[in-house]
């Protein structure tokens, strides 16, 4: 198993459009290894394998407290379940540092396939919808700071630039 690399805003990176996973092989088991590994050592409790600069539809979550309960989701979509939202300050293993109250769905069925092929639904309310929500927007390119004020966005990307200067 090893250590990935995570992407950091402002990579452009961050905004590819993921492609379906269509093979279920032992490469795809590694690298579901890889990203667990890595979101777990990263302290995380999410990852999507845009974040580590794979442009496939694959995410994991572990929002238990132990960190003990992986979830793999392949090709994932989601439906809304109700009008409610709810709030949360999120973070991201790729903008790290920051937290923003983002407000989302609270309560989706999710559909996804496992690291088989296998597709199974799930329905998901509180901290999991927010993070399947919020892994499957990386899919598609987006961060959880495009849900804030461009002042406030401006200010992590100046913020984070200038580490990356001081560690580039
Ligand atoms: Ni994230």
């Amino acid at each position: 198993m090893s250590i990935l690399q995570i992407l950091e805003f402002p990579d452009p990176r961050l905004r590819k459009i993921a492609e379906p996973v269509t093979v279920f092989d032992g490469k795809l088991e590694v690298l579901i290894e890889d990203m667990l590994e890595t979101m777990h050592e990263a302290q995380g409790i999410g990852l999507a394998a845009t974040q580590v600069n794979v442009h496939k539809r694959l995410l994991v979550i572990d929002v238990s407290e132990n960190g003990d309960s992986p979830r793999v989701y392949i090709n994932p979509t989601f439906e809304i379940l109700d009008d409610e939202l709810s709030e949360y300050d999120e973070g991201c293993l790729s903008v790290p540092g920051f937290y923003e109250t983002v407000s989302r769905p609270r309560a989706v069925k999710i559909s996804a396939q496992d690291a088989k092929g296998e597709v199974f639904e799930q329905v998901a309310e509180g901290i999991l919808a927010t993070c399947i929500q919020h892994e499957i927007d990386h899919l598609d390119g987006k961060l959880f700071v495009d849900y804030i004020s461009t002042l406030k966005r401006q200010r992590i990307r100046s913020k984070l630039e200038k580490e990356h200067k001081k560690t580039a």
